[in-house]
């Protein structure tokens, strides 16, 4: 074993997902998520029922992951874990279990922020994937979370915007909800999107003061709207799906792009990184695409395994703070609503 080899092992429990990997030296070795499906019959996640399901699936989860990156227990440098934002309920399981281990062990606690986490996966050590310089705005777009930050170094961050209300990734559930589309709904709309019209139905965009977001007065919209129509054609959902679809998406991208544009224009800065589920979705990659042709943008994504939720991005912030010496103290807690 080389001694100068930091090896991090990282556990997310935040929400749906449990999740485990082992970095070496900011380079991945194994990134272990086991997804819920129990979820899905009620078009959403049920935090009891989430944390029973990590509580059952932790101890695997975290075996496959040393399995995977054949990596001994007694080699590990440090253990990080999900401090939050999150499900109380969810954080208990994997901030207990890092808890536990790191102590049995003997070997440092370090206590990660899942959104700074989702920011930084940036950094993980990838062939083909450049990093971002500092400062860039990053914007975080999940089923939890909308967010647009200000990174001005690894652990100096400001959020400068965010939802006052449902996150993006809700937006495109629970418009999906409303057509029939099962849970979670954001890439069934995306592929329906590519199929249809995206000005054939106008929603209006809500108007929210500086860089904030809101997206439950669209949600009421398509609501009314489809209520409406539905009265008048019974099919109208299945004769339009396309086309809604399309129009719905158009709208997201809108909103997002709206307020990144004027993020660009009161900061000043121009590198722009995304992160969370809903960076997958190709309307809001073309527009950054052409964001980066028509306003001199340098874009980042990083690679789709870990921009949804994954542990991954716990243990590059894991590494990071290793290296600054940046412990958690025996008697940290879960912090189901910590911010950056
Ligand atoms: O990051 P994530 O896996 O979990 C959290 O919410 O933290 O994000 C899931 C969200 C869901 O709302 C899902 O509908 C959305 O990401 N999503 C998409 C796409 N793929 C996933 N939304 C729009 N277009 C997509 N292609
Ligand atoms: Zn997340």
């Amino acid at each position: 074993m080389n001694p100068q080899n930091i090896y991090i092992l990282a556990i997310e429990s935040s929400c749906d997902d449990t999740a485990a990997s082992v970095m070496c030296n900011g380079k991945i070795l194994s990134n272990i998520i086991a997804s819920q499906k129990i979820h899905e019959e009620f078009g959403g996640v049920v935090p009891e029922l989430a944390s029973r399901a990590h509580q059952q699936n932790i101890v695997p989860v975290v075996d496959m992951a040393l399995k995977k990156a054949h990596i001994e227990k007694s080699q590990l440098t440090a253990i990080a874990f999900t401090k939050g934002p999150g499900l109380m309920g969810s954080l208990l399981v994997g901030t207990s279990f890092a808890k536990s281990l790191a102590y049995g062990l003997g070997i440092p606690l370090i206590d990660v922020n899942h959104m700074q986490a989702h920011i930084l996966a940036h950094f993980i050590e990838e062939e083909d994937f450049k990093k971002p310089p500092f400062p860039f705005l990053a914007m975080t777009i999940s089923g939890g979370h909308t967010q647009i930050v200000k990174v001005k170094s690894y652990f100096d961050m400001e959020v400068i915007g965010e939802t006052i209300d449902d996150a993006v990734g809700e937006a495109f559930d629970k418009s999906g909800k409303i057509l029939g589309l099962g849970y979670p709904a954001g890439p069934e709309i995306d592929q329906r999107a590519a199929l249809g019209n995206p000005k054939a139905f106008q929603f209006t965009k809500p108007k929210v003061a500086g860089l904030n977001f809101s997206f439950s007065g669209l949600k009421t919209a398509i609501l009314y709207f489809i209520q409406k129509q539905v009265k008048e054609n019974p099919k109208f959902i299945e004769a339009h799906l396309n086309d809604i679809c399309a129009s719905i998406q158009y709208t997201i991208v809108g909103i997002l792009m709206d307020k990144l544009k004027l993020a660009v224009k009161e900061t000043g800065i121009t590198h722009i990184a995304i992160g969370g589920g809903v960076s997958a979705n190709s309307g809001i990659r073309d527009a950054l695409k052409s964001g980066e042709q028509k306003f001199g943008w340098t874009t980042y994504v990083p690679k789709f395994e870990y921009t949804t939720d994954n542990a991954a991005m716990i243990a590059i912030v894991g590494h990071l703070k290793y290296l600054e010496g940046d412990y958690a103290q025996q008697n940290v807690m879960a912090s189901p609503r910590l911010k950056i």
